[in-house]
């Protein structure tokens, strides 16, 4: 990392007139920033609140020239130093007033090395896991002249049908804070001006996982409690780290998109919160208010989004076009243009551009010969976070780990699929560095075992979703589909699986299929992968199922009938190897699920932190005039927190400090935890918390701390986990953030659903 940040030493080609910015770094940022507004036209100051995708758009000759005339403040999607120089040597060099641009690019879990998807680092409960994900993804991306990421993406989901579910951390806040933080902590780094971090724009601001049906795209109908209790605390997490920008989401708030948002942008994130930075519309937002329906056209559309607090316009000309006039007129004050354009200048002048607006381009002479070059990547880091992220859903019998010597059986469709196992949103990886399964269990096997593979069956077996999953890349399809039958492909596969020892199998979605704009009606295995599995199971071999998707899926057959299920998610570049590593034991599975799987779509939401009711279903109590589903069982398939280990774990009842706590006092709430097998491993301890009685219902528990532990055979640790008033409070009516005196049941265990119970009071 620091051979990569070494040959990024500053370039001599400061603009001249930021001198006393590069020169003094004490000066004052307002006082700096103040006078550059004050040398700027009303055309260059909405120029600065310009965010361009260059593409098909905006070819780079073109964009070179709006640069050049000062009507760009940031571009994205252009991702390498060679091709980032010109556009800031337009900016820098030929713009008036010498502003210059920044780079930013959907970084959202690596860069050159694609790291596991946010919902698997999630998985890991290892914020050092989470914050070197970001660390790394941010040294390589400012390696290649980038200066800003759009994430983290902290988006709670609720609803598994949306597919943006793989881009966020899972469904609770608390657990989701705690990934934002580290993210973003890993981004910035000490600071954002760092010439190897890159600011993070945390998005999507706000609610964006609560769209309706886990529809993308959806509107957002939510209580002002939830909100704040449950949605809220990610995004405030994400800038209490530090994050420089947030991107507002494309959804509506009870009636109002956020990007025409008031209340959002203006009362929430910038006069409760206190938010001082930037902030982006998401991709065509403003435009999209005539969508919405609540502007009529463009200049009203402008008119909306300024109005609101949108500082920079993504992928749409409505400031461009609207704002000169909507300013000469009158009818929108100079003075929202100049409040927008110092947070874009603010955000440049903490990503350090003004000292150096070439900090992260470096030299021609200094660039990559290849960018894709395999000294480039962070394998090493990838694996390790990738081990880290698999959570054991079953383990029959202990079929796992594998014997290397024997043959194993590789099959199913995402077995060797190497675009797949990198998950949507791979920024700048390229798939044929990634190591499918096959190759990681060839390579682990190598000289001792043998591998035998088959592809078993496609992921879907409907042209239509084909179709769609490949609209984007017509000339290079993401899903090829292999043109033999269903019943053919798991002949074969039969026929393979019983040359074998044990059968590892691959199955799930196609990278595409948890994406955005890609919600599901259905969660369970699409097309014949459930025939193939069913038809594996008959050779009576051990089935080892290794899940590949991005939501939970509806894995009951799986449940009932793998002698192993491993769920992986998309584990990046070095998946196989990681994967490789669990199957055979060199690393000991110790994830957890960052959501509730449930049994059926039916059953959604199945997030474990619902709220109380006055008819709640008891286990092993009749369900009759109880609030459930009377065709299926109820509960999760697998709860929230869950995850198995190659070893045991005890864990104790719990003690108490005190049985009272005193408002500005602490208690210890302590468990010992054993490790009772017989190989070292590491679990999660986890505490909730229930308000027993409150002013406003409250959740049936929800996480308030936890501790990820690695014991040797037999170990024991003690585990103390303090509460105190803040780890009561929560949002009441009047949405004050209290702890309300009276009892609390704090819970320890290692899933939401077995825990040990004591009760305290808070005087
Ligand atoms: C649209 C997506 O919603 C957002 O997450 C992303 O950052 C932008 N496009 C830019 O690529």
């Amino acid at each position: 990392m620091l051979a990569v940040a070494a040959s990024l030493a500053c370039a001599p080609l400061l603009a001249p007139s930021y001198a006393a910015a590069a020169d003094n770094p004490a000066a004052d940022k307002q006082a700096f920033i103040a006078d550059l507004i004050g040398k700027m036209t009303l055309d260059e100051k909405i120029g600065q609140l310009r965010l361009i995708s260059i593409g098909p758009e905006m070819p780079q000759p073109q964009l070179i020239k709006e640069i050049a005339a000062g009507r760009v403040g940031g571009t994205f999607n252009s991702v390498t130093r060679a091709d980032n120089r010109p556009l800031q040597e337009a900016a820098a060099n030929q713009s008036r007033l010498k502003i210059p641009i920044f780079f930013a690019y959907d970084v959202v879990h690596g860069h050159r090395t694609v790291f596991p998807i946010s919902l698997a680092l999630a998985s890991s409960w290892d914020m050092g896991v989470v914050e070197k994900a970001a660390r790394i993804s941010a040294v390589e991306a400012a390696a290649d002249g980038l200066d800003a990421t759009f994430a983290p993406m902290v988006d709670i989901s609720r609803d598994p049908r949306w597919g943006r579910t793989s881009e966020g951390f899972g469904e609770d806040p608390y657990l989701v804070s705690q990934c934002a933080r580290a993210s973003v902590k890993g981004f910035q780094g000490s600071s954002p001006a760092n010439a190897d971090s890159v600011m993070a724009f945390v998005k999507h601001f706000a609610l964006y996982g609560a769209v309706e049906g886990g529809r993308d795209y959806n509107t957002v109908d939510m209580s002002m409690q939830r909100m704040y209790q449950d949605y809220l605390p990610p995004y405030r997490a994400a800038l209490d780290a530090g994050a420089g920008g947030v991107m507002i989401a494309l959804n509506s708030i009870n009636g109002q998109p956020a990007t025409s948002n008031k209340w959002l942008l203006r009362d929430l994130l910038r006069k409760e919160w206190g938010f001082r930075g930037v902030t982006v519309s998401d991709h065509g937002a403003i435009d999209e208010l005539l969508r919405h329906g609540v502007a009529g056209n463009g200049r009203e559309a402008a008119k909306l989004a300024i109005e609101a607090g949108v500082d920079m316009s993504m992928a749409d000309s409505r400031y461009l076009e609207q704002l000169p006039t909507l300013v000469k007129s009158g009818t929108v004050p100079v003075k929202l243009i100049d409040d927008a354009v110092r947070e874009v200048l603010g955000a440049k002048y903490d990503m350090g551009l003004f000292a150096d607006p070439f900090r992260r381009i470096g030299t021609k002479a200094d660039d990559p010969l290849d960018v894709d070059a395999e000294s480039r990547l962070h394998r090493a880091d990838a694996r390790e976070a990738a081990r880290k992220s698999m959570v054991l859903l079953e383990n029959r019998n202990q079929t796992l780990p594998l014997e290397k010597s024997g043959t194993v059986a590789v099959i199913g469709p995402l077995a060797d699929a190497k675009i797949d196992i990198m998950g949507s949103w791979s920024a700048a990886g390229k798939a044929r560095q990634s190591v499918t399964l096959l190759q990681g269990m060839r390579d682990a096997v190598a000289g001792k075992g043998e591998v035998v593979y088959a592809r078993g069956a496609n992921v879907t077996d409907d042209e239509r979703v084909v179709g769609y999953l490949n609209f984007l890349n017509w000339d290079n399809p993401e899903v090829v589909q292999d043109k033999r039958s269903p019943g053919e492909m798991i002949d074969e596969a039969v026929r393979v699986a019983r040359k074998a020892d044990a059968i590892v199998v691959a199955v799930g979605e196609t990278r595409g299929m948890s994406h955005e704009a890609s919600s599901r009606t259905s969660l369970s295995l699409p097309g014949s992968q459930l025939a193939l599995l069913k038809a594996l199971k008959t050779t009576g071999k051990p089935l080892v199922v290794v899940l590949m998707n991005g939501r939970p899926l509806t894995v009951n057959w799986e449940k009932d009938n793998a002698d192993a299920m491993l769920e992986t998610w998309y584990t990046g570049t070095e998946g196989g190897h990681a994967i490789a590593d669990v199957l055979f034991g060199d690393e000991n599975p110790s994830g957890k699920l960052p959501l509730s799987f449930p049994r059926s779509i039916g059953q959604i939401p199945t997030y474990y932190n619902q709220l109380r009711i006055g008819r709640p279903f008891t286990p092993g109590k009749a369900p009759n005039y109880t609030s459930q589903y009377f065709e299926e069982d109820s509960g999760p398939l697998y709860p929230f927190g869950y995850g198995l280990s190659y070893t045991t774990f005890s864990v104790s009842d719990i003690r108490l400090s005190a049985p009272k706590l005193a408002r500005n006092g602490k208690i210890m709430a302590s468990v010992t935890v054993k490790n009772t097998g017989e190989r070292s491993g590491e679990t999660v301890v986890q505490l909730y918390v229930q308000d027993v009685t409150a002013s406003v219902v409250r959740p049936v528990k929800e996480l308030k701390d936890f501790r990820k532990v690695m014991l040797a055979p037999g170990e024991s640790r003690v585990i103390d986990f303090p509460v105190s008033e803040d780890t009561l409070k929560f949002y009441n009516a009047r949405l004050e953030y209290v702890a309300e005196p009276g009892d609390f049941n704090v819970q320890i265990g290692l899933d939401s659903a077995s825990v040990r119970e004591a009760r305290f009071t808070l005087e």
